[in-house]
């Protein structure tokens, strides 16, 4: 049998050559006001089913913020046997999709926008031990900045709920504008290069890391 094609997957394309220039007026106007659109009714009803999850386990919680097919959560819910692996994703197809191997009993996915999952875990007092966002859409273009988690108005939610934070992305503009969001919000962080050494946490990881694509990645480990 032939070996399968390599991937060949396409670097970030941008009308940004740098950061964006106003990442942090964006950044400060949404650390010092609330952030008000409604929440939908069905995201209430998936945090409910997540807080009562949570809670029967009682471990501490790792959430896995779009995790696509949720094979992330699954290899960080071996990875970390005594903690609740959470992974959350809006999308029911990628949710949906089919994996071989079983499921550990200490993950579980869930359908939510985290842009409601996000307020209303803060509000019920949701502290983390870790927080994974992998490879999450660049929204290359300058115009979407706001599309961005550091550029959006759920942001200071995502800090709030604390734990070690852990992005990673194959634009590098995107890790540089998070990490400067972090700043801005007196979080310590650091960004590097990431290797993965041909162990993958995602399916897009591997995408783009067989490529040949440079990964980043922005660590925060003291959150205000
Ligand atoms: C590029 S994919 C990466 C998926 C996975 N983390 C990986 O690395 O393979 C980004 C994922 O984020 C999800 N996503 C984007 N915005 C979201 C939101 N507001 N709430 C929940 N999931 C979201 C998308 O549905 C998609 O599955």
């Amino acid at each position: 049998m032939l070996d399968p094609a390599p991937y060949n997957s396409r670097r970030v394309v941008s009308n940004q050559t740098g950061p964006h220039e106003r990442l942090p007026e964006v950044v400060q106007k949404h650390l010092t006001s609330v952030y008000q659109a409604p929440i939908l009714s069905h995201n209430i009803d998936a945090f409910e089913q997540a807080e009562a999850l949570a809670q029967q386990h009682g471990g501490p919680l790792i959430l896995d913020s779009g995790c696509g097919t949720g094979d992330s959560s699954r290899k960080l819910a071996t990875l970390f046997p005594d903690h609740f692996v959470m992974g959350i994703d809006k999308s029911a197809d990628r949710l949906g999709r089919e994996r071989a191997g079983g499921t550990a009993s200490n993950v579980h996915l869930i359908r939510a926008d985290l842009n409601d999952f996000y307020r209303l875990a803060t509000q019920a007092g949701w502290q983390l031990a870790r927080h994974y966002i992998l490879y999450p859409n660049p929204w290359p273009k300058s115009a979407h900045l706001q599309r961005r988690w550091h550029g959006s108005p759920v942001f200071p939610d995502m800090l709030k709920l604390g734990g070690k934070l852990e992005l990673r992305t194959n634009w590098q503009i995107y890790a540089q504008e998070f990490h400067a969001a972090l700043q801005i919000a007196g979080v310590n962080a650091q960004q590097e290069l990431y290797a993965p050494n041909g162990t993958y946490l995602t399916l897009f990881e591997r995408k783009y890391a067989e490529s040949g694509q440079t990964l980043w990645r922005v660590t925060a480990h003291s959150m205000t």
